[in-house]
């Protein structure tokens, strides 16, 4: 297993291009099995998490391809924008094995498009991760409010569409509310969305997720001929249509891999130009870093959804109030990154989780580093302490992760954080980044020193391993 060994102290200085989002891929390669005609993404990163969803759509018929890279920058360059290519040639699969979800529970995302193209879907139930509980009931009972049958046979959810009057099994429009006791769902909203573009007539989806990456989705099955309406808003209108076809698309910026560069370069007291950065995203996030004293310049462009913006940080940092929401509310995917950001506060802040109530395992890490922190029920009081000791610590998640190698970089000594594959989910090659931005991080495998993943690495990996 790899591991970051990181001597902290270094501010980080220097240009990042933010690469496309994570949590927009996912459900866009998703989308490719609504059709089957090719459908192209391009600056998809390259991230095991997207090689497990490779994996997942080659069981289910959906090959994919990449153009061979040209060539493998050296570590710490970005690497270039990858462009995937998805068609679906085969289409009677639709179980998505339980070995598979396991490994991802984005795997979700696939049970709308599977439905809607295939009348029928089996998904295995993700279960619980480090973040805490991860029930899908909302998507359930949103493909069942389009005429879906709903079974749980031995850990999956069986779904089926309802027949149509000419025998053929289409799901039928609704008024779906989406919401549940924690607000939108974005999975949630993807797959009722996705599975709304193929349904007989009109599907209303309240309270639905506003995240950008649900925009994204909308553009892409917009390209793709769909109907859509008010996607990035929490009410979203479909009007069914009886095929989609094939679509190019750019990903939107990852807005969580640009929050955490510019908590970096905040925690280290540098400054780091930020391209590519999707700031109008964000603004819930620069909003506390304001506050905390860290300083965010925009240069003026036209589309602040790829812009250039420069952080930096010359004063102490200031301590702040920070409660996440769902989009456009503060991100819970940047809640661990802020805590060690406001640990090194002069004062104390308050961070209540209100998405994934359990979503604190980075606090007792980053208490081994010398973290002042109280944690009762969904809040931690963050009281500020002058310096971070370095030390060994476990990552938990992929967000818990990054919470700790941020404070690694601005601890006293030396920090080796442990089991890094949760990173490489969703990072890519974070380690050599950081690098290229001056800090002192190096990968070690088994205690000897490990080239970050080059690109490409990530191909998938046979079906059933
Ligand atoms: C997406 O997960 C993201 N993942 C998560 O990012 C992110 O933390 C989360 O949205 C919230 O923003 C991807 O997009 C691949 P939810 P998702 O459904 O859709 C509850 C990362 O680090 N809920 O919006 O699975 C749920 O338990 C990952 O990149 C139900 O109760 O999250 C949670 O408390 C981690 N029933 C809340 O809603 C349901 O049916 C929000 O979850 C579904 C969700």
């Amino acid at each position: 297993m790899d591991a970051f060994v990181i001597r902290g102290g270094r501010p980080l200085v220097g240009q990042f291009r933010v690469n496309g989002a994570k949590n927009a891929a996912l459900p866009l390669m998703a989308a490719a099995l609504l059709t089957d005609q090719p459908v192209t993404l391009r600056d998809v990163p390259d991230l095991s998490d997207v090689r497990n969803m490779r994996t997942l759509l080659a069981e289910l018929g959906c090959e994919t391809q990449d153009p061979p890279t040209q060539f493998t920058p050296p570590p710490g360059r970005p690497s270039p924008p990858r462009t995937l290519t998805l068609r679906t040639t085969v289409g009677t699969p639709v179980h998505a094995r339980y070995e598979l979800v396991r490994t991802m529970r984005a795997s979700v995302c696939v049970l709308g498009p599977l439905l809607a193209r295939r009348g029928r879907a089996r998904v295995a139930m993700p279960g619980g991760c480090a973040i805490g509980d991860r029930p899908i009931d909302l998507h359930l009972r949103g493909l069942a409010a389009l005429g879906a049958s709903v079974e749980l046979d031995a850990g999956d959810a069986v779904l089926t569409a309802p027949r149509g009057p000419g025998g053929e099994r289409r799901l039928v429009g609704a008024r779906v509310y989406l919401g549940g006791r924690f607000g939108s769902t974005v999975l949630g909203t993807a797959n009722v969305m996705a599975a709304a573009t193929l349904a007989r007539g009109r599907t209303l989806i309240e309270c639905a997720a506003c995240e950008p990456e649900i925009a994204d989705l909308a553009r892409l099955l917009t390209a793709m001929g769909a109907r859509i309406d008010g996607a990035g808003t929490p009410r979203i209108v479909v009007d069914g249509v009886d095929r989609l076809g094939g679509a190019d698309l750019t990903l939107v910026p990852d807005r969580i891999e640009a929050g955490t560069i510019m908590a970096a370069a905040a925690i280290t007291g540098g400054r780091v130009t930020l391209t590519n950065c999707p700031i109008d995203a964000l603004l819930a996030f620069t909003d506390i870093l304001t506050a905390a004293g860290v300083t965010v310049e925009e240069e003026p462009g036209a589309d602040l959804m790829r812009a250039t913006c420069v952080v930096s940080r010359d004063t102490p940092l200031r301590p702040a109030h920070v409660t996440t929401q769902p989009h456009p509310g503060f991100p819970t995917d940047l809640q661990a990154q802020t805590m060690a950001l406001l640990a090194l506060a002069r004062g104390n802040s308050v961070i209540t989780e209100r998405v994934f109530p359990q979503r604190f395992l980075h606090v007792a890490e980053l208490t081994r580093m010398g973290a002042r922190l109280d944690h009762e029920g969904p809040s931690v009081v963050v009281s500020g302490v002058d310096r971070l000791v370095g030390a060994p610590v476990m990552a938990s998640d992929l967000r818990a992760s990054a919470g700790l190698v941020l404070a690694g970089l601005a601890a006293q000594g030396e920090t080796t954080v442990r089991r890094v594959y949760h990173l490489d989910r969703g990072y890519e090659r974070l380690d050599a980044a950081l690098a290229s931005l001056g800090a002192d991080i190096r990968r070690v495998r088994d205690g000897q020193p490990a080239a970050p993943p080059a690109v490409g690495d990530f191909a998938p990996v046979a079906a059933g391993a």
